[in-house]
């Protein structure tokens, strides 16, 4: 008799929590993120609810999970990646909490770094990073990103839902200081079988990562430049392995 908020991880099956597959495995309903792998819902009960999010407003989401809640069942908000890395889960807790609904919150992978990790990009590399700046590529209220603060914090840059409108955030991090040669990537799919990596330097980065698809997470910084060695390094492994 509670909802349970879960990160699902990016993707991958493989990265989906002990603890999420549990309840998973013994939920009543499940209201489920549209990134979420279809997989992983083959996991819950024959008998048990099982709703998509997808064409429901936020406030629907959270009137959905208190009614589900009021009912007595036990709940499974299953959320991409972590619920509280620009997935709303805070405000889902809040509208549970508002309602007297008893929920817990459940960690996931976030694609914050398990997306990097997966094309070989260390956010936070010894020598070469010891920051990571976040930030949604498009704030709710139709701002820009602070680019000012992203630069600032002098380390990686982590932006996330911005493929649609890379030549402007690229631009934006120019404007607020970083050279044009400093390097970038787009990991799309990031986990997943499909994963496509693209590198360039900012200036070209919105090029080069023409035609990728959503999901993708852009990651700026020289930890780039350490995920193309790590990358050209095993690749050479390989060969001489063979
Ligand atoms: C609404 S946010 C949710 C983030 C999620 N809560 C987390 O912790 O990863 C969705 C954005 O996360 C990023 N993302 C999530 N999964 C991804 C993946 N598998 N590959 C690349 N980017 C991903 C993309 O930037 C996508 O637009």
């Amino acid at each position: 008799v509670t909802v349970h908020l879960v990160g699902a991880g990016p993707g991958d099956p493989g990265l989906l929590t002990v603890r999420a597959l549990e309840l998973l495995r013994s939920c009543d309903a499940v209201v489920a993120d549209t990134l979420v792998c279809p997989d992983v819902l083959r996991e819950v009960p024959d008998d048990a609810l099982v709703v998509s999010r997808a064409g429901m407003s936020q406030e629907q989401v959270n009137e959905l999970l208190v009614r589900l809640g009021r009912r007595g069942l036990d709940v499974v908000r299953l959320k991409g990646g972590d619920p509280f890395v620009f997935g709303r889960g805070g405000e889902e807790a809040l509208a549970l909490a508002a309602a007297g609904i008893p929920f817990t919150v459940v960690p996931g992978v976030s694609a914050l770094a398990a997306v990097p990790a997966a094309a070989l990009i260390p956010v936070t590399h010894r020598g070469v990073a010891h920051t990571v700046t976040l930030s949604t590529g498009r704030a709710e209220n139709g701002d820009e990103p602070d680019y000012d603060a992203l630069v600032a914090g002098g380390g990686t840059i982590v932006l996330f839902m911005g493929l649609g409108r890379l030549a402007v955030i690229a631009a934006g991090l120019m404007q607020a200081g970083l050279p044009q040669s400093t390097a970038a990537a787009v990991v799309a799919g990031g986990t997943l079988p499909e994963q496509e990596v693209v590198v360039a330097d900012l200036a070209g980065i919105a090029e080069a990562a023409e035609g990728l698809s959503s999901p993708a997470l852009l990651v700026v910084g020289d930890v780039v430049r350490v995920g193309v060695a790590l990358k050209q390094a095993t690749e050479t492994a390989f060969q001489h392995q063979g």
